[in-house]
């Protein structure tokens, strides 16, 4: 799991570029999908089983793309100016380094402050990819990159980058390839721009038109010093979604998934988060609406180059995922 975790979060892929990792994630599971297809923003969908007694069309969405930022202005001396993909916060920027689409690394670092008790705004930041001119700077208006951070496995810590949400895509995959018999049709979604508006959801709840869908993602945390004021924590469990910043999970899915958890003795906590949203809360009001909820995968850091999961919170992510696929509701 942990190989699957590092090739996985060590992928380049922000939002409108998952074609990437959206290979890498094919190749883990074209030998478990009974069909595999793309619709046209590039969601990756594959079919598991059909609909038998007490069966029902689930969707699973995870979303393969990761924060990132494009150049929108390269000066004279070579330094270029960005925008955020996803939302990017400048304090978790400088002295990092990113890498873009075509290898090129840069170092982020921003204008001399003049009060240095404040961190720079996003529009004072800027990367350096060691040109000297516009003109050598191998970088284009319009090109993107991803934070460039290598995984660490701490044992039952990890730390990568886009574990948002690289992790609910090895959950899903990790999923799809333990599951024995389901009286269900599963639809795996691995999602595209979901870090820019839940786009790549939207089209393929629509497409796939699913009786219930789950998204699998994850969720801050409040236990780290003078935090916020969440009960969620790593290492006590997946965290089951009751509200985030977009949604209200269907009661029913809740019950389901708690009621799965304490048959199977999985640890499991409950998650308001206020806010923030995923993928759920666009299948939700997808065509005429769809009962949704999610598992959450406890995380530290979340937005920052090294967001920080629980391996045992992963592990019972997985087993809560196959509980829930195993039965009928
Ligand atoms: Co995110
Ligand atoms: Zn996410």
């Amino acid at each position: 799991m942990k190989q699957l975790i590092q090739k996985l979060t060590e992928t380049f892929s922000p939002s409108g570029y998952e074609t990437t990792i959206c290979e890498v994630i094919r190749k883990e599971i074209q030998l478990q999908a009974d069909e595999i297809h793309l619709d046209a923003l590039g969601n990756l969908i594959a079919r598991k089983g059909s609909k038998s007694k007490g069966g029902l069309k689930i969707m699973l969405a995870g979303h393969m793309d990761e924060i990132g930022l494009m150049a929108t202005h390269i000066d004279e001396n070579g330094f270029i100016r960005f925008t955020g993909l996803g939302g990017i916060r400048a304090a978790a920027l400088t002295g990092g380094r990113v890498r873009f689409m075509d290898g090129t690394p840069g170092v982020i670092s921003s204008d001399r402050l003049t009060d240095l008790a404040k961190t720079p705004t996003l529009d004072q930041c800027f990367i350096d990819v060691g040109a000297s001119n516009r003109k050598d700077c191998p970088v284009k208006v319009g090109d993107v990159c991803a934070f460039d951070r290598p995984f660490l496995d701490l044992g039952n810590r990890m730390i990568a980058k886009s574990m948002d949400d690289r992790i609910g895509c090895v959950v899903m995959i990790e999923a799809l390839h333990t599951l024995k018999t389901s009286p269900h049709e599963i639809y795996f979604v691995f999602t595209t721009q979901e870090e820019v508006g839940l786009r790549g959801a939207t089209t393929s709840a629509f497409g796939v038109d699913p009786d219930i869908a789950l998204s699998v993602d994850v969720t801050s945390t409040g236990d780290t010093p003078k935090g916020s004021r969440m009960e969620v924590a790593l290492g006590k469990g997946p965290a089951i979604k009751v509200k985030d910043g977009g949604m209200l999970a269907d009661p029913r899915i809740v019950n389901w998934m708690i009621r799965t958890a304490e048959k199977a003795k999985i640890p499991y906590q409950r998650e308001v988060l206020e806010g923030g949203t995923t993928d759920a809360r666009a299948i939700q009001t997808a065509r005429a609406g769809v009962p949704a909820g999610c598992i959450s995968i406890p995380t530290r850091y979340v937005h920052n180059p090294s967001e920080m999961v629980d391996t045992r919170d992963v592990e019972n992510s997985i087993k809560l995922l196959v509980a829930l696929l195993s039965a009928p509701l």
